[in-house]
């Protein structure tokens, strides 16, 4: 009988000791996965919508890094203002935020939405060059609207390895950590 009791006591200790690291494991994999994030403010609440969807402009046409090197990366004010210097701004919020930017000689400090930790490198070029399209990692970027872009996949290491094994490429730890 007594054994009993400590096999029971011993097991109730141990699920408690337990919940802790799974409690942990669970709240990294649901709760925290980047695509669990609510849409990140911006300091001008940009809508790709408009630019892409109505205006058919291409993602590269913004995101001039993207096929030639690492980062895709952001445009610069003077280039939104190639074609906003012609726009009308004047009691539309999000408009003159960029306008007074540009005029003060500001430049804007977008958040970040998708953003690996340092000791990981991604490499935008290669990526495309072997054929992929933004749309399958970003998901349908051209239909948000404000507030702002979403992450929609997760891009942590297990999905970076699961692509990596279906399509041939490298899995070696050195591809992706320095
Ligand atoms: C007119 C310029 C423009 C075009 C065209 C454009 N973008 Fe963007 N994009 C931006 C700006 C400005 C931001 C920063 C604001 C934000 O994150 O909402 C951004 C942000 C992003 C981000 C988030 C970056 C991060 O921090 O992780 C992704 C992903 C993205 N764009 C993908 C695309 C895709 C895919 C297309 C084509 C369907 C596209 N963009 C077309 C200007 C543009
Ligand atoms: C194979 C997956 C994949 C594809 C395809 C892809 N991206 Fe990305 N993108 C990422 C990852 C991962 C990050 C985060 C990189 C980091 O933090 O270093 C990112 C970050 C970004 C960012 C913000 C940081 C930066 O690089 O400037 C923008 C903007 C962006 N992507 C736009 C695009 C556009 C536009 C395309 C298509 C031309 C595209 N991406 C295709 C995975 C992808
Ligand atoms: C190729 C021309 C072009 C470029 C480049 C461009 N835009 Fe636009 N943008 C437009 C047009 C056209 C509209 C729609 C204007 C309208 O509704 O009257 C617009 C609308 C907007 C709006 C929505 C305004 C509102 O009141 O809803 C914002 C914000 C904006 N652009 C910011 C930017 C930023 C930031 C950049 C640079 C990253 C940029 N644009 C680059 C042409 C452009
Ligand atoms: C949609 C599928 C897919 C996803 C998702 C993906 N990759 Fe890749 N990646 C590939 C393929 C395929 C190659 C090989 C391209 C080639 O050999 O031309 C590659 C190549 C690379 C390279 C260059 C390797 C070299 O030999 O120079 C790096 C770095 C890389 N990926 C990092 C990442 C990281 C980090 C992530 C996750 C954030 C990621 N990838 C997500 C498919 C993917
Ligand atoms: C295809 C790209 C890729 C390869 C190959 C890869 N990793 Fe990663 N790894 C990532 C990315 C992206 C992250 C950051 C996102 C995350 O935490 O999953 C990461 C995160 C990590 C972390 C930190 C995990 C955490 O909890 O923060 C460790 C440790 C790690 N990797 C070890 C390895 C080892 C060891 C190998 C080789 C067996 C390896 N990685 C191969 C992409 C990769």
């Amino acid at each position: 009988m007594q054994r009993y009791f400590r096999l029971v006591l011993f097991a109730a200790v141990m699920l408690v000791v337990l919940a802790i690291p799974v409690a942990a494991v669970l709240a990294r994999t649901y709760f925290l996965a980047p695509t669990a994030q609510p849409v990140k403010a911006q300091p001008i609440q940009f809508p790709h919508q408009v630019h892409v969807q109505a205006m058919g402009l291409d993602c590269t046409f913004c995101h001039r890094g993207a096929t030639t090197s690492a980062q895709a990366t952001i445009p610069a004010l003077e280039f939104c203002m190639n074609c906003h210097k012609v726009i009308p701004w004047q009691g539309r919020p999000e408009l003159e935020k960029l306008v007074q930017a540009f005029e003060s000689g500001q430049t804007i400090q977008w958040n970040k939405v998708h953003q690996l930790p340092d000791h990981a490198h991604f490499v935008h070029s290669v990526h495309l060059n072997f054929g992929f399209q933004c749309a399958d990692c970003h998901g349908d970027v051209g239909s948000m609207g404000k507030p702002g872009v979403k992450q929609v996949r997760d891009l942590r290491m297990g999905d970076c390895l699961t692509c990596h094994q279906q399509n041939g490429a490298r899995t070696d730890c050195s591809v992706c950590h320095y």
